[in-house]
């Protein structure tokens, strides 16, 4: 199978293994080796690229630890679980929609715990580890729960998602946009979730990488000022009708997409487009990514419409490593609530509108006596309360609270009359809605590894393309001698002043060493042979086809800056030196 024989690779040659393996592992944690941790560096660069640099949204960091009253809010605290059943005999847990799908071919994700304990007992379906009883399943909390401070008063989880980092701090982020919509936050870094025994290697992590942008929209308007760019991309579109209906997905360019409002909004397929162009630049084939919709009852808790961007593997199936989601207003209002703070945005409409409202006016003469000197500021505070707030306070308590300058106020409704006033209105507060793309960092690198690993006869190698390649050039002397051994390490050195990251290695014949620069992706290696030192020429091989061109060494920094980073190709450089050669 491809997945054992690049994880083996990727094992053996320093890109990732299973942690702590010298006291027998945990699964669901996976350490970067060395070339790993550059190549998901160059990722997360790339990632940058596409949504800082080129969408220009902004990056932020926020704690990986969160406060529990923050995730009440943002509904993780109640609804993020997994449902779960128990093995009477052998005490190992799984999770339940789990076990059916792999004991009788059932897609049973968002069924409610009663319908899968029905399930279980219906199909007698037994422990996958030993054969036992399983027990009723109940809903698990997938958050790692943690204490904050010495004396662990306050409940605290390791955060299950980056974006809630994003909606918390809104006021300040919008503020840094200057109050207007729409514009999008980045962040990237390490999310948790305590998956109920995880035994799919690096694709179920407890501990993963995200890379997660907001984008804040007016609701009413969810068009994208440059969908023509990508208006003629296309998706492989695996929609919620051609699931239920047991069809296949459909190939569509994406302006089709949404004038047959298969994607709900411009904005939507923008970002579907977006990813896709993200993962043809990583090297992942066409063929094998496909856009799937949620279907109802497995959507989270806060989206309306969410695709899933699906990698096929040989191992797991089609895996989701994108999500890509409407989540409406549910965060900022929900944070708003649970806050007190508005997190609303201020809207303006194209021309003022004349509206009729509803004004407090407080009896003047019924103040002085009960609130003394307080009255001035009690009334002045007034002014800014929404008079449908007190009638429903009126309503449902019997008085309006008020809070001035830290001292609460009760008012009974005989203090307060209502007017009806005409009031010219610039615009309105509202909620944003929030767009959100978020990637799965590591399953985008188990995919990149698994769709650019490549077998011809005796050869392997990992098609990267050079921008992402961990070691971006292997230097060799032919033969190991120390004249040419001395001018190879010293190209080496000097590559790296110029920041390509270059190894040398002299042992073994050329050929195994070519093989094993091939093996770990090395898109380009250079050779310094008996002619160099007549005529300060190398050759230059290019790892997809083994081709090499000989470049003068005056110019072989610059030809090989432009190659790693993509700028100029292999066979644009053999063209260019070929014709200089004859
Ligand atoms: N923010 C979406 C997710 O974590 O799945």
């Amino acid at each position: 199978m491809k997945n054992d024989e690049v994880m083996n690779i990727a094992k053996k040659r320093g890109f990732l293994w299973s942690s702590f393996e010298i006291y027998s592992g945990s699964a669901g944690f996976f350490d970067y080796g060395p070339l790993g941790a550059i190549l998901k560096n160059k990722i997360m660069n790339k990632w940058r690229d596409y949504y800082v640099v080129r969408e220009g949204f902004y990056e932020i960091e926020s704690p990986t630890i969160m406060p529990e009253e923050a995730l009440k809010a943002s509904g993780h605290v109640d609804h993020f679980t997994d449902p779960m059943t128990e093995c009477k005999d052998c005490l190992e847990v799984f999770r339940a929609d789990h076990v059916i799908k792999e004991a009788a071919g059932e897609e049973v994700e968002g069924l409610e715990n009663e319908e899968l304990t029905d399930i279980l007992k219906d199909q007698q379906i037994c422990c996958p580890r030993c054969g036992g009883g399983l027990s009723k399943v109940w809903s698990y909390n997938l958050m790692f729960q943690t204490v904050i401070g010495a004396k662990g008063k306050k409940t605290g989880y390791m955060r299950p998602e980056t974006a809630q980092g994003i909606f918390i701090p809104f006021k300040r982020l919008l503020r840094f946009f200057r109050g207007k919509l729409p514009f999008g936050v980045v962040q990237m870094g390490k999310a948790y979730r305590n998956e109920i025994s995880p035994r799919q290697g690096v694709i179920r992590l407890r501990e993963f990488t995200q890379a997660e942008a907001e984008i804040f929209v007016d609701p009413r308007d969810k068009t994208h000022p440059r969908f023509a760019e990508v208006a003629d991309d296309t998706l492989t579109l695996y929609s919620r009708e051609k699931q239920v209906e047991e069809e296949g997905p459909v190939k569509l360019f994406a302006q089709q997409a949404v004038s047959e409002g298969m994607i709900s909004s411009e904005i939507l397929t923008y970002q579907l487009c977006l990813a896709k162009r993200f993962l043809d630049d990583l090297g992942i084939p066409d063929e094998v990514i496909r856009f799937r919709q949620h279907l109802p009852s497995e959507m989270a808790h806060y989206a309306i419409d969410c695709w899933d961007v699906e990698v096929e593997t040989d191992r797991y199936g089609w895996i989701e490593i994108i999500g890509i989601a409407d989540r409406t207003d549910f965060d900022l209002k929900s944070h708003s609530e649970h806050s007190k703070e508005d997190l609303r945005v201020f809207i303006e409409y194209d021309e003022p509108k004349t509206v009729r409202k509803l004004a407090v006016k407080p009896d003047m003469k019924k103040f002085g006596p009960i609130f003394k000197g307080d009255s001035p500021k009690i009334i002045k505070a007034l002014e800014d309360v929404e008079a449908s707030h007190v009638e429903k306070a009126f309503a449902d308590e019997g008085s309006f609270k008020i809070e001035v300058e830290g001292k609460d106020y009760e008012l009974s409704p005989d203090l307060i009359n209502f007017e009806e006033k005409e009031e010219i209105t610039r615009g309105e507060k509202i909620f944003p809605h929030v767009i959100e793309p978020s990637y799965g960092i590591d399953r985008i690198i188990y995919s990149v590894l698994l769709h650019t690993y490549t077998q011809e006869g005796e050869r392997t190698y990992f098609k990267l393309p050079a921008d992402i390649a961990p070691l971006e050039v292997s230097v060799f002397p032919l033969v190991n001698k120390e004249s040419l051994a001395k001018n190879a390490l010293h190209i080496k050195d000097c590559l790296r002043k110029e920041g390509i990251i270059s190894e040398y290695d002299s042992s073994g014949t050329i050929g195994r060493r070519y093989a094993r620069s091939d093996e770990i992706g090395v898109p380009f290696a250079v050779t310094v042979d008996h002619d160099t030192l007549n005529d300060d020429t190398v050759t230059i091989r290019n790892r997809d086809d083994s081709k090499q061109v000989r470049v003068p060494l005056s110019d072989v920094y610059s030809v090989l800056g432009d190659l790693v980073s993509c700028k100029t190709s292999f066979r644009d450089v053999e063209a260019e030196y070929k014709k200089v050669n004859s």
